[in-house]
């Protein structure tokens, strides 16, 4: 493995068992982040994108019907290694997480100092006077005033939580963090102050982000690269320019112009039908029943594998076959 990849994730597969049957949350994606690099994931609701990150960071429910895979961190399969050296070794210090929807979930009566501190004390056997230091540094590096570390989370603004959560994402000095939906609990301006700070983290500090949202014009604001889910699997993975300008799957296409413009005199499309059931995923390509490109005979017998578009550019759509010739 080439030393710059943070992270490579191959066939990484969770289902999860349902009364109804298996649900094939995550079924068989690929992909990988560079030091320094922003991979977007983007998909609509139910598409798996909380099930990768869950899977990445090994934080399964009980019901887990099939997990299996291989995650890299740089040269380390962590999918082979046991609990106590995947804490040590791959939780907070190499690769941490700020949870979707986890804003509400600080604890109310634990001042926020201590919430910061709490990863290095437990898993980094810092001292408390030197763990609540760094809290401080973490604090004031997502532009808080330390001083707000003496208070409680009901004293705290939406927009001031989230940066608490991506302080405390960020203290340990993580080589990866993953953000998903980082901002969606959030009004406009809060939620594009926040996407400033993480930009500004990037580009000054080099940090590496697995970014997890449903909004393509989020992702491109701070991605290098996008992954497209639909139903488990990643459809079409490239550079943003790849994705968004010289897009080649008809579900990308889709869901860019699904998106609202203010400035533009369009009406935005919306994708007619509704995601599929993943207890009972389609026959072949999972996006015919949508698509307006669909062959019979072809799409909904033969699923297709992810095919070349171009460098660093894979869709899997049975039209580029044709296209490759
Ligand atoms: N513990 C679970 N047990 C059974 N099914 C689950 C479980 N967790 C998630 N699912 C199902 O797995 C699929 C993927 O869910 P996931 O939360 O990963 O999607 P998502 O892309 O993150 O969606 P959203 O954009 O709404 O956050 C959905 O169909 C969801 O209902
Ligand atoms: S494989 Fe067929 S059904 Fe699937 S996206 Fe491509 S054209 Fe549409
Ligand atoms: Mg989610």
């Amino acid at each position: 493995m080439v030393n710059s990849k943070v992270l490579e994730v191959r066939n990484l597969l969770l289902h999860y068992s349902t009364v109804r049957g298996v649900v094939k949350a995550v079924d068989g994606i690929n992909f990988e982040v560079s030091k320094g690099e922003t991979l977007a994931i983007v998909g609509e609701s139910g598409s798996g994108k909380s099930s990768t990150a869950l899977a990445i960071m090994r934080i399964l429910p009980r019901n887990v019907a099939a997990y299996g895979g291989e995650v890299w961190f740089k040269d380390l399969d962590i999918m082979k290694i046991d609990e106590e050296e995947f804490r040590r070794k791959v939780r907070v210090e190499g690769i941490s997480m700020v949870f979707q929807g986890a804003m509400n979930s600080l604890n109310p009566v634990i001042r926020i100092e201590d919430q910061v501190a709490e990863p290095l004390i437990v898993n980094m056997k810092f001292k408390r006077d030197e763990a609540v230091s760094e809290a401080h540094e973490a604090l004031k590096l997502v532009g808080l005033d330390p001083a707000i570390g003496r208070r409680y989370a009901h004293e705290l603004s939406g927009g001031m939580k989230q940066r608490v959560l991506i302080a405390m994402s960020l203290v340990a000095k993580p080589s990866i963090i993953i953000l998903d939906e980082p901002t969606s609990a959030l009004d406009v301006i809060t939620q594009a102050n926040i996407m400033n700070l993480l930009k500004r983290l990037k580009e000054e500090l080099g940090f590496t982000y697995l970014f997890i949202t449903h909004d393509l014009g989020l992702a491109s604001e701070l991605a290098d690269r996008v992954a497209v889910m639909y139903a488990g699997k990643i459809v079409e993975i490239g550079s943003c320019e790849d994705v968004y300008i010289h897009t080649k799957h008809p579900y990308t296409k889709m869901l860019l112009d699904s998106v609202p413009t203010l400035r533009e005199d369009k009406h935005p499309a919306f994708i007619p039908g509704a995601p599929p059931d993943l207890v009972k995923p389609p026959t072949g390509c999972s996006f015919h029943p949508r698509c307006p490109f669909i062959v019979r005979g072809k799409c909904d017998v033969e699923t297709p594998p992810m095919l070349y578009a171009g460098e660093g550019h894979n869709a899997s759509c049975w039209l580029l076959e044709k296209e490759s010739g």
